[in-house]
């Protein structure tokens, strides 16, 4: 099976009392996690280190930077180099969020960037894909996140897309409590799934985990994690509540 994936995304949320409250709340809850699934708790840079200490003991559970750099070290004042990292142990980085795209002017280039750095040291990307509300209405979400995929990481030799983990994130569904429904996530994952085995072929395209984000709650993880090409989640503000979250980890495909 391919691996199963709670990502939790805290955004720039929680002081450090409070993250650190909530990562002991998560490990009393008891995080299980069987050979196929992997938890992963993306944190604000200055917390990386702190709850990584804390969830040492929890197998299968990871912490994962936000975002990092599209170059390698130098004069680049407030930014955060993959490298630098790698070198603090964290092994996966999330790329291409719709709030860097949109807030922070990161484009597809841009983002093909940072892929190749996080990849040159050894972190695994997760790549946010995904359209806004106006592409949806005109119903080209298909080709515009075909689009986003192509010029991202349509440039990588075939092998490092083995195992490699995306996360399509409609926009419209993000922070709004509005989800796509079961079906619309699933068809669009099938959607990516193809693409990726059109450039890859079709036995590395079954390795890569497609992750579901926007408005993914205890409530409705499930059904959505339920559908064939839907591997889990990137969560937003349910992440933030343990008890809400551990349901989440508990949805995942078993
Ligand atoms: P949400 O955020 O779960 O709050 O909708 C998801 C995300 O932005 O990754």
């Amino acid at each position: 099976m391919r691996t199963q994936i709670a990502a939790a995304n805290w955004k720039m949320n929680l002081s450090i009392e409070q993250a650190e409250s909530l990562t002991d709340q998560l490990i009393a809850g008891e995080i299980h996690t069987s050979a196929h699934q992997l938890v992963l708790l993306a944190v604000p840079f200055p917390y990386l280190l702190t709850v990584k200490n804390k969830i040492s003991k929890q197998s299968g559970v990871y912490v994962a930077a936000q975002n990092c750099a599209s170059t390698t070290n130098g004069a680049y004042t407030g930014e955060v180099s993959a490298e630098m990292l790698k070198g603090m142990g964290i092994s996966y980085v999330i790329i291409g969020h719709s709030e860097r795209r949109e807030y922070y002017h990161e484009n597809n280039q841009i983002l093909a960037a940072k892929v190749n750095m996080a990849l040159e040291y050894g972190v695994q990307p997760v790549f946010c894909c995904g359209e806004p509300l106006s592409v949806r209405e005109a119903g080209t979400q298909n080709s515009y996140v075909e689009t986003q995929l192509k010029e991202s990481l349509f440039h990588l030799d075939k092998e490092k897309l083995r195992h490699f983990i995306i996360a399509y994130e409609p926009i419209w569904a993000i922070g709004t409590g509005k989800t796509a429904t079961s079906d619309q996530a699933q068809d669009m994952h099938a959607h990516i799934r193809k693409v990726i085995a059109d450039y890859v072929g079709g036995e590395i395209a079954d390795t890569v985990s497609i992750l579901y984000g926007g408005s993914v709650k205890a409530a409705n993880a499930a059904e959505i994690f339920g559908k064939k090409d839907v591997d889990g989640g990137l969560v937003g503000g349910a992440s933030l509540v343990a008890s809400e979250f551990n349901v989440i980890i508990n949805s995942l495909k078993q």
